[in-house]
């Protein structure tokens, strides 16, 4: 392919309320609060010298209205555009400056109809991995990867690797060898885009990096200090998938947030997927205890690029003996 998608670079959640989302976000998260304005929050980790990798915008329903990754080069947008149109899929530019610290923007839905973003340029900002100053809750350095449930990994997987350009890190398949879910990766870590069977499209959740454990627990302790216990849904533990330290959030809207640090490079070229059974019970959790119930079924919608309607979802195809989603 003649284009290069670099990375999952932001999303876009809509939520009810601004305040109470920067409470949670700032003050407990520890997210740097870039800008902000009466119908949106900007926020960006310690690490990250783009000006956000996350958009909080003011609306009626906690909905997502796209998950954006940056390209190489402006160029590739039209490449991702032809693509696509190619496919049969919709497509919408977004002129520079419509969108605050933003270039022109490409959104299109893909085969599931998850509304994607495709930019080249954002702003960019200062750097505070050392302003040490300013680290408080879990320390949060960059995003991560987004996790969404579909009706049809292998339709998933088929798009992202042969026309995007993703690579498989680790994946699971049934004992009938159909593909149950899958982590594809363009930056070398073990995903960017995460992919498992479930009613969908939905964000399951989205990722930040930290750069250590101890930073995750001392997020528990913050978020239990600040009354938020209770959106502590699921570890902290360590995942058989991608080796990673993980702790699963839900904002005060309900969108899932996973804190994540530990996984590994994944550069080389001859490097294979790791397949893991549907029934190793050590996929999900490393140490075996078993997620809560909501965490199985609870999930953010969609809205459409054009109309802004929220995105119905479709139950999966591969019959599920127990809904099954890993980090
Ligand atoms: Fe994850």
């Amino acid at each position: 392919m003649d284009f290069s998608i670099t990375r999952i670079a932001r999303t876009v959640l809509h939520v009810t309320d601004l305040d109470v989302s920067r409470k949670y976000y700032v003050d407990g998260l520890g997210l740097i609060e870039t800008e902000s304005d009466e119908n949106h929050i900007y926020l960006r980790g310690l690490e990250e010298h783009s000006h956000h990798s996350l958009v909080l915008k003011k609306g009626d329903k906690p909905v997502v209205e796209a998950l954006g990754y940056k390209v190489d080069k402006e160029e590739d947008l039209e490449k991702l555009e032809e693509l696509f149109k190619s496919e049969g899929l919709k497509t919408k530019w977004i002129p520079k400056g419509e969108q605050h610290a933003m270039g022109r923007a490409l959104r299109v839905t893909d085969i599931h109809g998850i509304p994607l973003e495709f930019f080249a340029e954002m702003d960019t900002v200062e750097r505070m991995l050392q302003r040490y100053d300013l680290y408080r809750g879990a320390k949060i350095q960059r995003i991560d990867h987004v996790n969404c449930a579909v009706p049809d990994v292998q339709k998933a997987y088929d798009f992202y690797v042969n026309k995007l350009g993703f690579r498989c890190s680790e994946y699971t398949d049934t004992s009938d060898g159909d593909l149950w879910a899958a982590w594809l990766y363009r930056k070398p870590t073990v995903h960017d885009q995460a992919f498992m069977s479930g009613p969908g499209p939905r964000l399951h959740h989205f990722a930040f990096s930290l750069t250590d454990r101890l930073s995750l627990l001392d997020c528990c302790d913050v978020l239990a200090s600040m009354g938020y216990a209770d959106s502590i849904e699921r570890g902290p533990g360590r995942h058989g998938l991608s080796n990673a330290f993980f702790l699963y959030l839900r904002d005060p809207d309900g969108h899932r947030i996973e804190l994540y640090t530990g996984d590994y490079l994944t550069i080389d070229s001859d490097m294979k997927p790791k397949r893991w059974d549907l029934d190793d019970p050590l996929r999900q959790t490393f140490w075996g205890h078993e997620a809560p119930d909501r965490w199985f079924n609870e999930a953010s919608t969609f809205i459409d690029i054009e109309t802004g309607k929220e995105i119905e979802y479709v139950e999966p195809k591969l019959t599920q003996r127990k809904p099954v989603i890993a980090n």
